[in-house]
């Protein structure tokens, strides 16, 4: 199955901002897709999304560079290579790019190629993404992270906490758990209505919220489970994205709640996150600290560690180095996992394979700006990685990832497992 060719073209997100979509055609005929993701919050050592910057064209988000990398040099170099080989194939886009962070060809050119060549492979084997990617070993359907309110840098800063999130860890099956989120997301609905509080949603789908200090938030999902029918803490918990490097102040050494005018040292700031799941039914904080504090990770872990999963984001950045460089220093244990974040499938795998031979945890996880794509629900299930984080419960992008699964689970018939909430019991160090 070699590859003939391959092309490319501008396609846009849910935002509606530009990005990357790649073709490539297979000698016997058969295609196969890819399309990038945006972050909104990305870390600073992610893999480098190039855009054009000309700002008379899309604001100078355009991609046109990032596709015409893909229509020349690399559709050069790839023609006529078996397509199966993904490792190959991820091998010659990093050498061909050169550059430590895929900023001379633009992680976005290179991500949507190799995913491509993945689907291509796939199609070519008559196998779903999830069989061919997993080697058939992929049978753990996720326990799905899900957004009931949206904040941070996808809802111009109304809380300073990024995500607050649900976890059906009371759910017997991946339908369940759907069905729980279903009905905690409309009590939330139904609770900000009466305070004449429900705006609209934010980027990933979750409420826009509308509070004074974010406890006030946190207090609206522990109502809302209730209001459900749920109990906190039994059947659904709370699973919190602080994106916390966008509250460092670097310059000052401090974090900072714009919301409620607070400053706070990082003992302080760790002292209260660690509050925070002493006082709600916390089961998950993804980047409580920033991704330059190590210190701060490492004391958080030793405080709470051993009960809450501490999932570094922008700490890691999908980067097999950071992610070894942080299990050497325990300063999490849990990674969450985004392909544009280092660029390829294969380092992607890598990232997934490091974190589980660790006896951590992989959380598989959309961008804030999402395609129509539903790659990550065929990555979560082929790893057996547990979790899946796409954002909310409502807008196309988003279902989209978590009809993909349901349709997996019944491809996977009798094969197909779900852990629930045993997936925290697992490994916590
Ligand atoms: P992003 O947000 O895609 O804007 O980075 C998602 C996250 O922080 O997990
Ligand atoms: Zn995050």
């Amino acid at each position: 199955m070699k590859i003939q060719s391959i092309s490319a073209f501008q396609i846009f997100d849910s935002r509606g901002h530009p990005t990357v979509e790649a073709q490539i055609v297979l000698e016997n005929g058969i295609t196969g897709s890819g399309l990038v993701p945006s972050g909104a919050s990305t870390g600073q050592y992610e893999a480098w999304e190039l855009r054009d910057g000309d700002p008379e064209r899309f604001r100078g988000l355009s991609v046109f560079h990032a596709v015409n990398h893909i229509a020349g040099e690399i559709a050069d170099t790839l023609r006529g290579r078996e397509v199966s080989d993904q490792r190959g194939i991820d091998d010659a886009l990093v050498a061909l790019d050169g550059t430590p962070n895929k900023s001379r060809l633009g992680a976005n050119a290179i991500l949507a190629v190799s995913m491509a060549a993945a689907q291509a492979a796939a199609r070519g084997l008559g196998l779903p993404l999830f069989e061919s990617l997993g080697g058939g070993g992929g049978t753990l359907l996720p326990l799905p992270e899900i957004q009931i309110l949206g904040g941070g840098a996808h809802a111009q800063w109304r809380t300073d906490v990024q995500d607050f999130m649900v976890v059906a860890t009371g759910a017997r099956s991946y339908e369940e758990a759907l069905e729980m989120t279903f009905n905690v997301y409309r009590s939330a609905g139904d609770l900000l209505e009466a305070q004449g509080k429900r705006f609209g949603v934010a980027d990933e789908g979750g409420y826009w919220p509308q509070f004074s200090r974010n406890e006030e938030a946190l207090d609206l999902l522990v109502e809302a489970i209730r209001h459900a029918g749920y109990i906190p803490g039994a059947d659904m918990a709370i699973s919190l994205d602080i994106a916390a490097s966008d509250l460092f102040d670097e310059a000052r050494g401090c974090y900072r709640f714009r919301l409620e005018n607070r400053v706070f040292t990082p003992e302080a700031f760790a002292d209260l996150m660690t509050d925070w799941c002493g006082r709600y039914p916390i089961v998950s904080m993804e980047d409580p600290l920033a991704d330059t504090d190590w210190e701060g990770w490492q004391r958080l872990c030793r405080a709470i560690g051993d009960r809450v999963q501490l999932i570094g984001d922008d700490l890691f950045t999908t980067n097999p180095g950071r992610i070894r460089q942080g299990i050497a220093a325990g300063a999490a244990n849990a990674v969450l996992i985004k392909l544009n974040q280092i660029g390829t499938v294969s380092e992607t795998l890598d990232a997934i394979r490091l974190t589980q031979a660790a006896g951590w945890r992989p959380v598989v996880s959309a961008r804030s700006g999402e395609t129509e794509d539903a790659f990550i629900a065929h990555l979560a299930v082929a790893t057996n990685a547990g979790q899946l984080k796409v954002g909310s419960f409502s807008r196309s992008e988003r279902m989209v990832k978590w009809n993909e699964v349901i349709r997996i689970g019944r491809r996977l018939g009798d094969r197909a497992r779900f852990a629930g909430g045993a997936v925290f019991q697992r490994s916590v160090n």
